[in-house]
């Protein structure tokens, strides 16, 4: 798989089996963008591709030239004040007042596989051939300082990720004012922006609007990545949809502040970005010292909206996540939250786990209350020592009791957090994050602890280590519940004071680095208020991530849905809970919340020592099921069929790579009085294959399951008088497909 170079001008074409991403140098040694999209064939020259002198501009770089302006022409990296208007890659303050900077090629690099990113989290190789690197040196000879500009392309899936370096090599100080981490200008406009926005239990739900001219975009600057707005759009022309047309997503791998965006300028050109928020950022450069930004990961389809979402699962699943449980069958889990919140002891836990064990369950977790004096959430965060007026004999009394049942043992962190009734405030009140003489605003009573201090993190670390080498823990589920406000640190100097935000999200990324090099056996679980900060940063650190606390079996339908488009099932914590459901009332049915549930890392968050003995045996039956297709479902391809946003129905499918196995889920929201027939269009399965299909005493062809479709089980119609069972509102249909 090369990165074919051409020679003056200078041509770089990074090629995949189906995409093509071409860059060249311009005249005033700045890189300049070309082409990116499906694969082209290499040929000695893309100069004409080099837009400019056509159309007119407010300003020309060179004296006695009405040729060449950046406003016009289509750039990798723009930077700030020279001829182009539209919001720049990078902005720097000097020491004398400057923000106008200038970076010209020096030199490239090409290397085999993918350099690792210090301290952040990335993709990566594992064997040099899956992807090529391009690296581009430029240098601005007015600060000195270096530029570089690094481009991998994965074979694969064709993902082209993008970071930059800089190094002040000046004799005085910088000050990065905006750094972001790709930026693509398009020739045209013609794109709807397609979101992942939404709210404490309603995440990931997706938005769409058609691009029009000036800026529109998504961000947080919350201190996490958040659930208001994921870290990723894409780009998707008007008649794409799930399986065909053009798209162009952009992801951010990092957890914390995040600009997104397209601007659409007066010539229909689309620059869109993705980086680290420039508001209230500021890192100050020292002579000799770098700053990395973070890592985008752009995806082009010509497939659709799956096309993308089938490149993104693959890479961030095999080659985001890492560790031990990348690719291990993630066990079946119970959390006690639900059942109990704060309310428990030894034994009803053992209770809980003991029941859970006899259907099946194989990891009991211990969620939020075991620590401290915390009945309630006004108290105990930041003392990581065991409750022992709640567990008398001890974090290792309670696990060894749970691993003797033959279950493995989970445990509930909440980290960055503190409260003020702690022993740990009145021992460090300088520790949480704060602005001098302010208030201390609360998020659910808690304080947020300064992870830009070293001390803090390092504390973290021994605390959380102590309980985990104590007992036999293999699984931690690390929480965070609430966002950044008075954001100061005693820690930092005056004139560092906005490198909190990005400083903070290092400190966590440090954190989880050592423990997870520390505890390799243990699967982290990322949370954040349910899923607030799902996103491809802590991918890299807790290979699963609980996706929302709104477990309801049709809201999970949307969030479930939304969280797709980047994020793969291996990914998306699951589970059933009980009924009315906790977060909106509602009442499925177990068969509907279970097979919702199957298409994620599956999972119960209720008592079942309250259910009733046929709901136990359902249970059962459930769990059997999973463990059976569970790694078709962790390992397999995803497709998404219905989308439920606008619609009363919702369809998915996973297959297995060899497409001899699927499942397919069908939801339906509401019950409708006699409707028309209906069929099922599956996808992704081998046109001329046999397959057996539950339930169906027909055999059918792939072909025919994918074009003609799959008859639906029909619905209820008539005029029972009978009680509410698996008809009616909020139904399911679960197929297993075999090939034969
Ligand atoms: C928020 C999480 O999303 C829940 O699952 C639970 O762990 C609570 N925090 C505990 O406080």
């Amino acid at each position: 798989m090369p990165i074919f170079v051409n020679q003056e001008p200078l041509e770089f074409h990074l090629q995949s089996e189906n995409v093509s991403y071409i860059l060249t140098i311009l005249e005033n040694g700045q890189p300049g963008h070309l082409y990116y999209g499906k694969k082209l064939t290499h040929r000695e020259s893309f100069q004409h591709f080099v837009r400019g002198g056509e159309r007119g501009a407010t300003a020309y770089l060179n004296e006695g030239d009405m040729n060449f302006s950046l406003e016009l022409v289509q750039q990798e990296f723009p930077s700030f004040g020279t001829t182009d208007f539209r919001e720049p890659a990078i902005h720097i303050l000097q020491e004398n007042g400057s923000r106008i900077s200038g970076f010209e090629y020096v030199k490239h690099d090409t290397v085999k596989g993918k350099p690792k990113l210090e301290g952040l989290p990335a993709t990566y190789t594992e064997d040099e051939s899956e992807a090529s690197t391009l690296i581009l040196t430029l240098h601005d000879p007015v600060t000195d300082a270096e530029l570089m500009l690094f481009y991998t392309i994965f074979e694969d899936t064709g993902a082209v990720t993008r970071s930059a370096k800089v190094l002040n090599n000046g004799a005085e100080p910088l000050r990065i004012k905006r750094f972001m981490s790709a930026s693509v200008d398009f020739p045209d406009a013609d794109f709807d922006m397609v979101q992942l926005s939404g709210a404490w239990v309603r995440e990931r739900h997706v938005h769409s609007r058609r691009l029009v001219p000036g800026i529109q975009r998504v961000s947080s600057t919350r201190g996490t990545s958040s659930s208001q707005q994921n870290p990723f759009f894409a780009m998707v022309r008007p008649d794409t949809n799930e399986h065909t047309g053009d798209v162009y997503g952009f992801s951010f791998v990092y957890s914390g502040n995040f600009l997104a965006q397209v601007e659409v300028d007066h010539y229909d050109s689309a620059r869109a970005m993705i980086g680290l928020h420039p508001f209230d950022f500021e890192w100050k450069l020292e002579t000799g010292e770098s700053f990395q930004s973070p890592e985008a990961v752009l995806v082009y389809s010509s497939e659709g909206m799956n096309g993308m979402s089938r490149a993104y699962h693959d890479l961030y699943r095999k080659r985001l996540a890492r560790g031990e449980w990348r690719d291990r069958e993630r066990p079946v889990l119970i959390n006690n939250w639900e059942a109990t919140y704060f309310d428990f002891n030894e034994e009803k836990i053992l209770e809980i786990a003991r029941s859970a064990h006899e259907c099946g369950v194989e990891l009991f977790v211990l969620d939020d209350g075991w620590f401290g004096r915390r009945d309630d959430d006004t108290t105990s965060l930041g003392d990581w020592v065991v409750d022992e007026r709640k567990l008398p004999g001890g974090m290792k009394q309670l696990a060894e009791n749970v691993t003797d049942l033959g279950m493995q043992f989970g445990l509930w962190f909440e980290p960055e957090m503190i409260s003020k009734e702690s022993r740990l405030f009145k021992e460090h009140p300088e520790w949480v994050i704060q602005a001098p003489d302010r208030r201390l605003s609360h998020g659910r009573n808690q304080y947020v602890l300064d992870f830009s201090n070293r001390e803090v993190v390092d504390h973290l670390f021994s605390q959380m280590a102590a309980v985990l080498e104590d007992a036999p823990i293999s699984y931690v589920k690390w929480d965070m519940n609430r966002n950044i406000t008075e954001a100061g640190s005693a820690w930092l100097p005056r004139d560092r004071q906005q490198e909190l935000w990005h400083r903070y999200i290092l400190g966590v990324y440090e954190l989880y680095e050592r423990l997870t090099a520390r505890f390799p056996h243990i699967l982290f679980e990322s949370c954040a208020s349910g899923g607030a900060r799902f996103d491809p940063g802590m991918l890299y650190y807790a290979p699963q991530a609980w996706t929302s606390d709104n477990t309801d079996a049709v809201e999970r339908l949307k969030i479930q849905y939304g969280t797709s488009f980047v994020y793969p099932l291996s990914s998306m914590g699951a589970h059933v809970s009980a009924v009315p459901n906790h977060q909106v009332k509602r009442v499925t049915s177990l068969k509907t919340r279970g097979d919702t549930a199957f298409f994620g890392m599956f999972g119960y968050e209720l008592d079942v020592t309250k259910m009733s003995e046929t709901d136990r045996e359902q249970v059962k039956k459930q769990i059997r099921f999973y463990k059976n297709y569970r790694s078709l479902i962790q390992k397999g391809v995803f497709t998404r069929l219905i989308s439920p946003f606008g619609s009363n129905e919702t369809a998915w499918m996973v297959t297995s790579k060899d497409k001899s196995t699927a499942l397919a889920g069908y939801y339906q929201v509401l019950g409708e009085p006699n409707p028309g027939f209906k069929k099922l269009k599956l996808a992704g399965l081998d046109p001329d294959r046999k397959y057996k299909v539950s339930g169906k005493s027909l055999f059918y062809y792939g072909d025919e399951l994918m074009h003609a479709g799959l008859d639906l089980e029909e619905p209820y119609i008539g005029t029972d008088t009978g009680g509410i069972q698996d008809s009616g509102d909020f139904t399911s249909q679960l197929y297993v497909i075999e090939a034969v």
